[in-house]
C-alpha cells in the first residue's frame, strides 16, 4: 500500500518539520505578559495544567529546571495552588475538559493565570476573562506533535516574567539546527522493524522518565499499540521480576521488546551499571532488549532528540501495522461521550 494511503494527513511532513516549531513557539509568546501587578513577587510555585500531548511541555519543564514546577493533569487545581502561584493552562485544541476546569477555577479564585492554545474554548474564555494567552498559529497538527511549539511558548512565558533566564530561549532556538529529523527517521524506522508485533517497554533514568512517557504516549496514539514506561532504578525493584519466564502463561517473552534510553554522560555511574545488568537479566529470560544512547550535548538536545526518535519509531510502527498514524478515534469517542454527544 502506498505511504500516502496510510498516512492520509501526511504526519511524516509534520515530524520532518518538527525542528521548525521551536522558533514559532518562542515568537508566539514573545509579547505575552501577565497584567501589571498580578504577580508581585517570585511565584511560590508554577502549576502547568494540560492533558495528554498538552501535558508534555509541563513534564519537560519539570525535568529541565530545578524550579518548583508541578505538571498537573486533572480537574480543578492541586492543593499547592495559591495567590503566589503562577498557573499556566495549556490545551492545543483549546477544548479539553480537565484543563478548562483548571482554568475556570484559577479565574474564580483570581490566581495569576496565563494560557497557551491554538484556539477553541480556551481562547474564547481567555478573551472573555481578560487572561493573557499565547495563540499558536495553524495549520493545526496533532497535539502530541506540537510539543516543540508548546514547550518553547511555555519557556518564553517564563523568560518574559524573569523566571527563566534569556539563555534558555537561545538554547531552544539552537534546537532548530541541531535536531536532524531525517537521520532520526532512519533510526526510528529500523527500531520499528524490531518492535513490530511486540509490546515495547520503554525504560529511562529517573531524571528522563518523562521521555519514556513521551515514547509511550506516541506508541499508544500514533502506532495504536500498548506500551509500558518505567524508570531506573525503581524498575529493578519490582517490574523486572515480571519477566520471569514462569509468567509466560500471561504473555510470551518473545512478544516483548525492551528499549533502554541511556544518557551516557549524566546518569549516575551505578545507573549505567544497572542498565547493563537489566538488559542481561531480561535477555536471559528470552526478551529482546536494546540500550539506546540519547544524543546531544545539552539536556534540551538530549530530551528533544530522544522525543523525536520516539515520534519516528511510533510513526513507522503505524505504517508497519497499516494504520493511519494521525487518527486517535478512541480519544475522540471518549471526549464525545464525556460531553454527552
Ligand atoms: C492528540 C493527543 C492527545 C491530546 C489530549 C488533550 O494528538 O496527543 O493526547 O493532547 O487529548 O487534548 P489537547 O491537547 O487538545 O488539550
Amino acid at each position: 500500500m502506498a505511504l500516502k494511503n496510510i498516512d492520509r494527513s501526511n504526519m511524516r511532513r509534520v515530524i520532518l518539520d518538527f525542528p521548525k516549531q521551536f522558533k514559532i513557539g518562542l515568537n508566539s509568546a514573545k509579547n505575552v505578559f501577565l497584567k501589571p501587578g498580578v504577580l508581585t513577587r517570585w511565584p511560590e510555585n508554577i502549576i502547568v495544567c494540560g492533558m495528554g500531548g498538552s501535558g508534555l511541555p509541563g513534564d519537560i519543564l519539570a525535568t529541565l529546571k530545578p524550579l518548583d514546577i508541578l505538571s498537573y493533569k486533572d480537574y480543578r487545581l492541586p492543593p499547592q495552588a495559591g495567590n503566589e502561584s503562577l498557573i499556566i493552562c495549556i490545551s492545543y485544541s483549546g477544548n479539553t475538559e480537565e484543563t478548562l476546569s483548571s482554568f475556570q477555577e484559577a479565574v474564580k479564585r483570581g490566581l495569576p493565570l496565563l494560557s497557551i492554545t491554538a484556539g477553541g474554548k480556551l481562547e474564547k474564555l481567555s478573551k472573555k476573562y481578560g487572561v493573557s494567552y499565547v495563540k499558536l498559529p495553524g495549520p493545526l497538527i496533532p497535539s502530541r506533535l506540537a510539543l516543540g511549539e508548546m514547550f518553547s511558548a511555555l519557556a518564553q512565558l517564563l523568560v518574559n516574567h524573569n523566571i527563566l533566564s534569556r539563555e534558555i530561549s537561545d538554547e531552544i532556538i539552537k534546537l532548530g539546527f541541531t535536531l536532524k529529523s531525517p537521520e532520526s527517521e532512519e533510526r526510528g524506522k529500523k527500531l520499528a522493524e524490531k518492535i513490530f508485533q511486540k509490546i515495547p517497554f520503554i525504560y529511562a533514568p529517573r531524571r528522563f522518565r518523562e521521555i519514556a512517557w513521551i515514547w509511550k504516549n506516541s506508541l499508544n496514539e500514533t502506532a495504536k499499540i500498548l506500551a509500558v514506561a518505567n524508570y531506573f532504578p525503581e524498575l529493578n525493584h519490582n517490574e523486572t521480576v515480571g519477566f520471569w519466564r514462569m509468567n509466560e502463561r500471561q504473555l510470551s517473552n518473545k512478544k516483548i521488546y525492551v528499549v533502554i534510553l541511556r544518557d551516557p554522560e549524566d546518569s549516575h555511574p551505578r545507573i549505567l551499571k544497572q542498565m547493563k545488568i537489566t538488559r542481561d537479566i531480561v535477555e536471559k529470560e528470552g526478551v529482546e532488549a536494546e540500550i539506546i544512547d540519547m544524543e546531544g550535548k545539552t539536556m534540551l538536545e538530549k530530551i528533544f532528540s530522544a522525543a523525536l526518535l520516539g515520534f519516528w519509531t511510533a510513526y513507522w510502527l503505524a505504517l508497519e501495522y497499516k494504520v493511519d498514524p494521525t487518527s486517535t478515534k478512541t480519544i475522540e469517542e471518549f471526549k464525545r461521550r464525556l460531553a454527552g454527544r
